[in-house]
């Protein structure tokens, strides 16, 4: 529907092209819709299939692996659904609670540790578990069900209902849970609600009714906060509750198609609450499109409404606030590990940004003023490195048995043959290394590598084959259970845009040839439409949070998670590269969006400058997130804890776009405060990715080091050239000779 509007529009903008008005791009146009080609084969059953959704869910759903509710249908199906501001979950029977408990915590509850006086502290989280609230019905016990529908990338719809056996079937609590929505709103069909807290609840009091068909009660609970609960009754209904004991909150009878709205109060949102109540959110996706240089996506609530034809209350993030022009109530709450949510009375969430068009394949500073000093000395040194690393065996780095290094190395050596082509411009060197690059990419595009790519049917995704072959769901860091798709193909697909970019500039057709290949990779991590039903819209990026998630299938109490930013943002990099190198001018400013609304949110909660307001101020001091979960930051790595793993994991790899998300302000402060001691004391490839970072805030003291005789090629990650290390800091500033 609303591509059929932006064609239309794009159709009347392109008649209209003698006018001075820029043609509006539709920032989501699908790919493609057809199946992924035969050189990937099929599993049909992927080995972890999810829990409580039918076949025709699974059959029909192209499911999100990586976003907020995958603890709904993993493992022991009670860890939470991180719908920020709140956790939700199957509560099981705990203190006999049956259904879905909701959580909120403060800022105030956050531990701190190990050491909770050290500033910077290693970690915070929120407790877990605390029920304040749940929804629940009398009919509600251990032979309950919950199921799964509609499974999309902003929303689910869970249905739970009690045991067929005892109570039949036609009786049912569906509760549609979409990010971002003030409310969470449940929809009772003969069923006797019911409302749980493992806090306790120490009143309940019946007020004012906002409108009429809008029964409201407050609930106080014994930890002094209060609750907010409304039920939207349809004529001929009787709805009235009662405090039944300390621990449990009951209507008088059975109903049918009353609709359930629970809110934490908080400073302020009393009479917002009453005024939006009636009013919910069931999908959401998202649109937009780029006129010029300026991106626009909004993120659109599908809703339905009781007694209330206004609009939607929402819950932004500090990254959304920026951009939305209207709509704000003036009142906030704590999320969990993002800073504050404010409320905000409105349909949808406009991010809009200025994009990064100009920043390509050639190196790039946001340093002001810095310009290129690519000098004869600086020419000499790099055409040396390149003949010594061009010479290197490509296949023996890159045929690997995982994704994520093989798609290093090949990356690595791209921006070699990008150095020798468009700065060394050798046309020798750069048609042995292009042929030796082609040729060891060709093997990944054939899908003959050591674990072949696989078309999973349950999920929808291509995965790699090492989980099923080696049976280790852990096998290339959970590659086959849908782990860091996103920074494994993110390599691959810059390789290509690389690749293609040289071959087109020499007449060749190897993007024609390979665009099939390479499109289904973005497919699986960033595909963008709902109209592609191979793969689900958008697997790693969350346009809600602003950056991707890098977890897939596996349970956790502490939800989704991302360890290396910078890692994220190659990716996004890799699509808008490879949009422009294959003409496809949504991809391109869909990539550049990615980028902009990543820079935004990663300054925001992941790299934190001395100024950041929103992580806590005795953790803002580690000037990187670690990994940070939706209940977490926790300033480490999954494999290691020296500073240079940690701080460095943000920084990989360095290309054009890294100083354009990592500031010269940023990169200075993490320099002075937390590198400069160690990197001169490191002996192996951290080494040189902290100097290739100092270049983003010092370009002649990386370029000194690069430079410099006593430079050792240990200190070159296997994923890094010296080629493009020197390159990159001469090219932003920093040869003095
Ligand atoms: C949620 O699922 C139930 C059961 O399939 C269905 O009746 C209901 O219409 C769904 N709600 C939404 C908003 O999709
Ligand atoms: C520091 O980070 C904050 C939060 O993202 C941002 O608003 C501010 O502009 C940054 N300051 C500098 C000097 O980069």
């Amino acid at each position: 529907m609303w591509s059929v509007v932006l064609t239309l529009t794009l159709l009347l903008e392109r008649f209209a092209s003698a006018l001075p008005v820029s043609t509006a791009v539709d920032l989501f146009q699908e790919i493609a819709t057809t199946a992924p080609d035969h050189r990937f084969p099929i599993i049909v059953d992927h080995p972890l299939q999810p829990l409580g959704m039918s076949k025709s869910v699974i059959s029909t759903s192209t499911i999100p692996t990586n976003n907020f509710y995958t603890n709904l249908f993993l493992g022991s199906r009670q860890q939470p659904a991180y719908l920020y501001p709140y956790s939700v979950w199957w509560s099981q029977g705990t203190n006999s609670d049956y259904g879905l408990a909701i959580s909120h915590t403060t800022a105030s509850q956050r531990v701190f540790g190990p050491n909770p006086s050290a500033n910077p502290v290693e970690y915070y989280y929120n407790p877990v578990g605390i029920c304040s609230v749940s929804f629940s019905a009398a009919e509600f016990d251990a032979g309950m069900t919950m199921s799964l529908g509609s499974p999309t990338a902003f929303a689910v719809n869970v249905t739970m209902a009690p045991s067929t056996s005892k109570y039949g079937h036609g009786r049912s609590l569906y509760i549609p849970l979409v990010q971002g929505t003030g409310f969470i709103t449940g929809i009772y069909f003969n069923l006797r609600p019911r409302f749980n807290s493992l806090v306790g609840f120490q009143s309940l009091t019946e007020k004012t009714s906002p409108r009429n068909g809008i029964k409201k009660y407050v609930a106080k609970l014994y930890d002094g906060t209060s609750w907010a609960i409304y039920a939207n009754v349809p004529n001929g209904q009787t709805f009235s509750l009662s405090r039944q004991s300390s621990s449990s909150i009951i209507a008088s009878k059975d109903v049918y198609n009353v609709i359930v709205q629970i809110a934490k109060i908080v400073d302020g949102s009393e009479s917002a609450y009453d005024a939006h109540a009636g009013k919910y959110a069931y999908h959401a996706r998202v649109y937009g499109s780029a006129v010029g240089s300026v991106g626009t996506a909004t993120i659109n609530y599908w809703t339905l409404q009781a007694n209330n034809a206004g609009n939607l209350l929402l819950w932004l993030l500090p990254h959304h606030v920026a951009s939305m022009k209207k709509g704000a109530l003036g009142f906030s709450i704590d999320s969990l590990s993002r800073g504050k949510m404010y409320a905000f009375s409105t349909n949808q969430i406009v991010l809009q940004e200025e994009l990064p068009t100009g920043i390509q394949f050639e190196p790039w500073t946001s340093i002001p003023g810095q310009k290129a000093t690519y000098t004869s000395n600086a020419l000499k040194l790099i055409t040396s490195a390149a003949a010594s690393e061009i010479a290197e065996d490509f296949n023996a780095q890159t045929n690997l048995n995982s994704m994520y290094y093989a798609g290093k190395a090949l990356d690595k050596f791209a921006m070699i043959c990008y150095v020798a082509h468009s700065i060394l411009k050798n046309a020798v060197m750069t048609a042995n290394c292009l042929n030796k690059l082609k040729q060891s990419f060709a093997l990944f595009a054939n899908n003959k590598e050591i674990y072949p790519l696989y078309y999973d049917k349950t999920y929808k995704g291509i995965v790699s084959s090492a989980g099923i072959l080696t049976g280790s769901s852990m096998a290339d860091f959970g590659a086959t259970y849908y782990n860091d798709h996103h920074f494994h193909y993110g390599y691959h697909i810059h390789t290509a845009a690389v690749i293609g970019y040289i071959d087109t500039a020499l007449g060749g057709t190897w993007v024609k040839e390979n665009k099939e290949y390479v499109n289904t990779l973005i497919r699986d991590v960033a595909n963008p439409s709902d109209a592609d039903p191979y793969f689900p819209f958008s697997r790693s990026f969350s346009w809600f949070h602003g950056h991707s998630m890098a977890k897939g299938l596996f349970e956790s109490a502490d939800g989704k998670d991302e360890e290396s930013s910078s890692e994220d943002y190659h990716h996004a990099y890799a699509v808008k590269l490879w949009g422009q190198v294959s003409g496809d001018q949504s991809m391109e400013a869909r990539g550049a969006m990615m980028l902009a609304v990543m820079r935004r949110a990663m300054n925001a909660y992941m790299l934190m400058n001395n100024t950041n307001t929103i992580q806590p101020q005795n953790f803002i001091g580690n000037k990187v997130s670690g990994i940070l979960f939706e209940n977490k930051a926790d300033h480490t790595t999954y494999f290691g804890t020296d500073i240079q793993y940690i701080q460095g994991v943000h920084m990989l790899p360095i290309t054009p776009a890294s100083s354009y998300i990592r500031s010269p302000t940023f990169v200075g402060e993490e320099w002075n405060s937390l590198l400069s001691g160690v990197a001169p004391t490191l002996t192996d490839g951290w080494k040189g990715i902290l100097y290739a970072n100092l270049a983003l805030y010092n370009p002649k003291s990386s370029y000194a080091f690069f430079s410099s005789s006593k430079f050792s090629r240990n200190y070159l990650d296997p994923g890094a050239s010296l080629t493009w290390y020197l390159a990159y800091a001469a090219g932003v500033g920093g040869a003095t000779s």
